[in-house]
């Protein structure tokens, strides 16, 4: 499986955060997760009006990715409105790097790619199941 190229990954990405909930921030939020097996699972942030309870687009996407049985991801892109580029935050970080592992980690906005990385650069020293043992 040769998998998607980064513009077809930003697409959905920008059509998934036309779904966003963002009444409170007013921050729109798109992202889409590449699996191994060529599916492209997205998700948008949703608010809660109790702040906290509040879901980030990678979250969304991830759990709603595991929850469909996709456990193996290439990549993941996060679509904003903002020209200074938007990694995922410290929390979606986390859960990513425990349900997808070292995956690519691309930004955008609405018009063009704002960054590439890898998520152990982003989250260096995690800590994850293998601290457990
Ligand atoms: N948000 C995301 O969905 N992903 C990120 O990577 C950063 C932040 C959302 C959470 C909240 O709904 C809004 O953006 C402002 O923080």
């Amino acid at each position: 499986m040769s998998g998607f190229d980064a513009g077809q990954l930003i697409a959905a990405a920008r059509a998934a955060r036309l779904n966003a909930q963002a009444r409170f921030s007013g921050f729109k939020v798109g992202a889409a997760l590449e699996t191994e097996s060529g599916a492209i699972i997205t998700g948008c942030n949703v608010e809660s009006a109790t702040y906290g309870l509040t879901l980030c687009a990678e979250r969304v996407a991830i759990f709603k990715a595991i929850s469909e049985g996709h456990t193996r991801f290439r990549k993941v892109v996060v679509v904003t409105d903002a020209i200074v580029p938007t990694p995922p935050c410290g929390a979606c970080r986390q859960v990513l790097w425990e349900f997808a592992g070292n995956v690519e980690v691309v930004l955008a906005n609405l018009s063009t790619e704002t960054g590439r990385h890898r998520l152990a650069d982003l989250l260096p020293m995690p800590f994850d199941a293998g601290n457990l043992t």
